[in-house]
């Protein structure tokens, strides 16, 4: 038994002796596995035993895995955190199998690991890619303290309907915002060394395109165009791979009639050709096997076949490659030397992140003091919508606390909380207790509360809205903290409906009659529609998203003027489902309008515009822009703008780069984002802001994946605070 483990641990320092690169040592590695060996590197298993505890008996699930763990069978682990699992299961991988190749711990560490940072569309409207950065390293610190060594994350899914659940965990509607945000948070998981113990190896995910379910129902089939997944769904993905990132998982979703575990076009055409990826692709949960409910796949060997034609190295919980890997095989050398090569994959991930080397150095960190990080991204995450002067708050006010998730420590983290235990955030009263004064109104959430449970909401109750309301009535503000439990968006969290419950529209609208001055801190994973008597009546409304485990006291200093309102839109807020999908980035289409006759692209019971736009977010100040100059170089455009802060309060504004594009035989949006830099102003002084604009940055993908330059036509650069506003530049190309 120890014989073989001193071989594979001699193994590195006799290899390393020699200075041999990771590839030589791989192939001294794959030189002494045998074909069940291969195809075990493939197979990935949830963590399916309390390894620190005795085996369970009689329980055949467990033991079959534990028998296939013993024989080689299983290359990597998803939810076995907690040093003490992580050291027992890997002992059990070195030492009781004949190779002694160590496991790779995964895990899902979307928005931070025990410490919960926002939820990433809120990191995403900090527009502060730095403060995103740090973010995805203080959850790597805390994740590998605990053993684990490869997040599953960022997901990188561009998408443009708030119906979808997910919006929650990506980065928004904008490829420019996705790509910038995708690469800082593959440097903050990964930082310089993967083999550096307090790094994790990034997923980008979900390979491709699942952001545009059908009716942002998740798991539905999605619908895009080519040129919608050329120039929207897969820039985020090139700019994870070019940031260096270690793995890509499939999407559960189906286009153009395939599967996209199974879609050989997309992984082996996009992916490897053209990206140039060379790391591990690991399947979404179970995506393998859901081929066969697709309709794709006849069986499980079918789906497995067709999930290694299509380049998926690793299957996460499908057991499609350890029950037939084998024998695909033996049945045809290709798919023998895609296994092959799968496993050369997932063992020179291994070898980066130094587990061949020392397979427990995961497991040796003490745990690290993240909070300062995750309530500075709480602070840099809120988005200010509307502010009659009510914000901040004056000291002195007499300031009423109430609504379902003003004293909420538990909905308030987020989705994807694997990690962090349950009730664990420091909430919004208990931040104010002693300043403001709290009371409970009707809840939101009245039953169990479980990351695979559907919630039960409180639709009729509302008398402890009248008790709050009246407890309160003689405060100067009411603050009411509405909107969504974090269980509410998510995976498996898809709503047709994005207003405020029964119950919280009866709250807001006892708390307006009382003529107080009402602020709205609206907790929530996605853009939701507030009805105008809600927009209009409300002082003021703060965007909470779910801000995590310092969401409270983040909220109180933003709302009291001890930090600046500092977010912008990542996504449109629609004024009603019925615009779904919606995005600042649509085309002019055939009939643009307004028109006094009804043939344009309009509805007839709606305006076309949203509620608030992308790039939206107000300050605690204001800006003024003026004298936009605009300067042509061999190399593109270099758009220059004086910024001037008119208000009384320091305070940042994001100046956004947008451009336009006609007449070049190709469509392009109407606007596309291009650059966005923050400045930071005191009261009354003012400062020239320069972005640059590259001339590749106008390039676009046509429908055959083409780059076409834009050599001809009009070119409008637009400089401004949002989507929506800004000064403007035109000139005409080749005319
Ligand atoms: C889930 C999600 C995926 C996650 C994986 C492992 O179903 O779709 O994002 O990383 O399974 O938990």
């Amino acid at each position: 038994m120890r014989f073989k483990f001193l071989v594979l641990s001699l193994l590195p320092g006799l290899l390393a002796a020699q200075v041999k690169p990771v590839a030589a040592r791989v192939d001294s590695v794959l030189a002494l596995m045998t074909l069940q060996e291969l195809v075990g590197q493939t197979n990935q298993y949830n963590g399916f035993w309390n390894a620190t505890g005795p085996l369970p008996v009689g329980n055949d699930w467990v033991e079959q895995r534990v028998r296939a763990l013993k024989q080689g069978g299983v290359g990597s682990v998803l939810n076995v955190a907690g040093v003490n699992q992580v050291r027992a299961l890997q002992k059990v991988a070195i030492e009781e199998t004949r190779l002694g190749i160590p496991l790779i711990f995964g895990l899902d560490v979307i928005h931070g690991y025990q410490t919960l940072t926002p939820i990433p569309l809120a990191e995403a409207a900090s527009w502060d890619l730095e403060a995103i950065q740090n973010s995805a390293r203080a959850a790597a610190r805390e994740a590998t303290a605990d053993g684990i060594n490869w997040t599953f994350a960022p997901m990188v899914d561009i998408s443009r309907d708030p119906r979808w659940g997910r919006v929650m965990e990506g980065a928004g509607e904008d490829p420019y915002l996705g790509s910038r945000i995708a690469e800082a948070r593959v440097r903050g998981f990964q930082g310089d060394d993967l083999s550096d113990p307090s790094t994790l190896a990034a997923c980008l995910k979900h390979f491709a395109g699942y952001g545009f379910a059908v009716a942002g129902r998740d798991y539905h089939t999605t619908d895009y165009s080519a040129h919608t997944l050329y120039n929207w769904i897969l820039p985020p993905f090139e700019a994870g791979v070019k940031a260096g990132a270690a793995t890509v998982m499939n999407a559960f979703s189906a286009a153009n009639g395939i599967p996209a575990t199974g879609d050989s076009a997309l992984v082996w055409g996009e992916l490897r050709r053209r990206m140039g990826f060379t790391g591990v692709v690991v399947s979404d949960w179970g995506s393998m096997g859901e081929m066969i409910a697709h309709g794709y796949a006849a069986d499980v060997r079918d789906a497995a076949h067709r999930a290694l034609i299509a380049g998926c190295d690793i299957d996460m919980e499908s057991d499609g490659y350890l029950r037939y890997g084998v024998e695909l095989a033996r049945r045809n050398p290709a798919d023998s030397i895609r296994f092959r090569e799968a496993a050369r994959r997932i063992l020179s991930l291994k070898f980066q992140l130094g587990l061949m080397d020392d397979p427990y150095r995961y497991c040796g960190a003490s745990q690290p003091d993240v909070r300062t990080d995750a309530y500075e991204m709480a602070v840099k995450s809120s988005v200010l919508l509307k502010n009659s002067g009510v914000l901040p708050l004056a000291s002195g006010l007499r300031v009423g606390l109430t609504g379902p998730f003003a004293a909420e420590k538990n909905g308030v983290l987020g989705n994807w909380r694997v990690s962090a235990k349950d009730q664990s955030a420091q909430s919004l009263a208990e931040a104010v207790a002693g300043t403001w004064t709290y009371a409970a109104s009707s809840p939101h959430s009245v039953g169990q509360e479980a990351f695979h449970a559907e919630l039960t909401l409180n639709q009729t109750d509302t008398r402890a809205n009248d008790a709050a309301i009246k407890a309160l009535r003689k405060h100067d503000v009411l603050v009411l903290a509405v909107g969504e439990h974090g269980y509410e968006s998510g995976e498996g969290r898809s709503r047709a409906s994005l207003r405020l419950s029964a119950v919280q529209q009866d709250l807001v609208r006892k708390a307006l009659a009382t003529g107080k001055s009402v602020v709205l801190v609206v907790y929530a994973g996605r853009p939701l529609v507030l009805e105008p008597w809600i927009q209009d009546g409300a002082a003021a409304i703060l965007w909470a998203w779910q801000p995590g485990t310092l969401g409270g006291s983040a909220l109180a200093d933003v709302l009291t003027g001890r930090r600046e309102a500092y977010g912008r839109l990542p996504m449109t807020f629609p004024r009603s489902e019925g615009q779904i999908p919606l995005s600042y980035d649509g085309y002019a289409t055939g009939r643009p309008g307004p028109k006094p006759e009804v043939f344009w692209s309009h509805y007839t019971d709606e305006p076309n515009e949203p509620a608030f736009p992308f790039g939206f977010g107000l300050s605690y100040t204001s800006f003024a822009y003026r004298d936009l100059e605009v300067t042509p170089s061999p190399e593109g455009w270099s758009a220059t703008v004086t910024v001037r802060n008119n208000g009384t309060r320091a305070g940042s504004d994001v100046v956004q780069l947008y451009v336009g594009r006609q007449g070049n035989g190709q469509l392009y949006p109407t606007k596309s984002l291009k650059g966005f830099k923050r400045v930071i102003l005191e009261p009354g002084s003012e400062a020239r802001v320069r972005l640059e604009l590259p001339r590749e940055a106008l390039t676009q993908r046509d429908g055959q994946g083409r780059t076409v330059a834009f050599t001809r036509g009009t070119l409008t650069i637009t400089v401004g605070p949002n989507s929506r506003e800004g000064l403007t530049w035109t000139t005409t190309l080749n005319p």
